[in-house]
């Protein structure tokens, strides 16, 4: 006999929706892959829907993303176990009885925006979360280049560094506006889970490459920049710049996280545009462009995760421009804490 096993690390909020594969990478295939520390198998049911259990098998160490997906369910490559979509074996071939507790864990699944959400926390809490809205990530209206990086550095180390928006013209000063030199005062939001900033600059001229997808020239734009903690599962940045015809062209940055394992996580990013549609040229463009900055990015998150790694967390000094990276901290610190009354703040070196 077996029960189905359940076993998170404290420094992992479980109780959240995490988009653990877009849309079309699950299908008759078995999809295997890790999150929260577990081994996950995702694949589709003969009705279409989208499957999450447990990767791995509940008569020996084996995964289930080796075997088939048959009908009624997946059945185990190694001696043909098959499981049901609620994770209930339902076929053994050498006995016409399934032994009590043949089981693995099921986990939720909600598929929105072109992205598979499966919930791997308490099953009783997920229909008290949303999952994040995201229509441009599958809106032919929008276009988008992204990318995909196992990052060695914690999931809150990203979030963090996401709600700093003053690295972004250290980092990469050719993508930031141009006015970002004397940028305005920052406005943040906090709620009980989520974090939004939001700032707005004068008009000024834009950044040269995307003063040329508008052939926009010299001409003056507004920026609006706002940002969103969603969850430890999302961030995204909206950047909006206005002419003045009252034109608006929308750019959003989609930032999709999964912890890994301690001090590993795994990093979805898209950017999506609302203008040049259809253009490969600006496709090609942006995710060279985009894509060189988010790996300047995570170079420099593996970076402050082996100071943290070797020297441990040690004192910081906070400045105006930390608060909402400071309110991210708080949120996820308390979704530990709810989950794990044993979780301290002092537990930041890893998360
Ligand atoms: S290991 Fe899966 S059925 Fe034996």
């Amino acid at each position: 006999m077996s029960s189905p096993r359940r076993a998170f690390s404290a420094a992992f909020p479980s109780d959240c929706w995490y988009a653990l594969a877009r849309s079309g990478d699950v299908d008759q295939e078995p999809l295997g892959l890790r999150a929260l520390g577990l081994p996950v198998v995702l694949f589709r049911a003969a009705d279409g829907s989208a499957v999450a259990l447990e990767d791995r098998c509940a008569h020996r160490a084996y995964p289930l993303s080796a075997g088939v997906v048959v009908d009624g369910g997946l059945r185990c490559g190694l001696c043909g176990f098959v499981y049901d979509a609620d994770g209930q074996c339902v076929s053994v071939p050498t006995q016409p009885r399934v032994p009590f507790g043949a089981k693995v864990a099921s986990y939720p699944v909600q598929e929105r925006d072109g992205l598979v959400w499966v919930w791997l926390g308490e099953p009783g809490r997920a229909r008290l979360a949303r999952v994040p809205e995201l229509p441009w990530l599958d809106d032919e209206a929008w276009a988008g280049v992204g990318g995909s990086s196992v990052v060695a550095a914690g999931y809150l180390l990203l979030h963090e560094n996401f709600a700093d928006v003053t690295q972004v013209p250290f980092v990469a000063p050719e993508i930031a506006p141009s006015v970002i030199a004397v940028a305005p005062p920052l406005d943040v939001v906090v709620t009980e889970t989520t974090v939004t900033l939001r700032r707005e600059f004068a008009p000024a001229p834009l950044p040269a490459w995307q003063a040329d997808l508008l052939g926009a020239g010299d001409a003056a734009f507004e920026t609006l920049q706002e940002g969103y903690f969603l969850s430890p599962a999302a961030w995204v940045d909206r950047w909006d710049v206005t002419g003045a015809d009252g034109t608006t062209a929308r750019l959003r940055f989609t930032h999709l996280v999964t912890p890994l394992d301690e001090g590993l996580s795994q990093l979805h990013w898209q950017v999506d545009r609302d203008f040049a549609v259809g253009d490969d040229g600006a496709d090609d463009l942006m995710l060279e462009m985009f894509g060189d900055y988010y790996d300047r990015v995570l170079v420099a998150m593996e970076t402050a995760q082996e100071v943290l790694d070797v020297d441990g967390p040690g004192p910081e000094v906070n400045v105006a421009a930390d608060v909402a990276a400071l309110k991210v901290r708080e949120i996820v610190l308390a979704m530990l804490a709810t989950e794990s009354p044993a979780v301290i703040t002092t537990r930041r070196a890893r998360l």
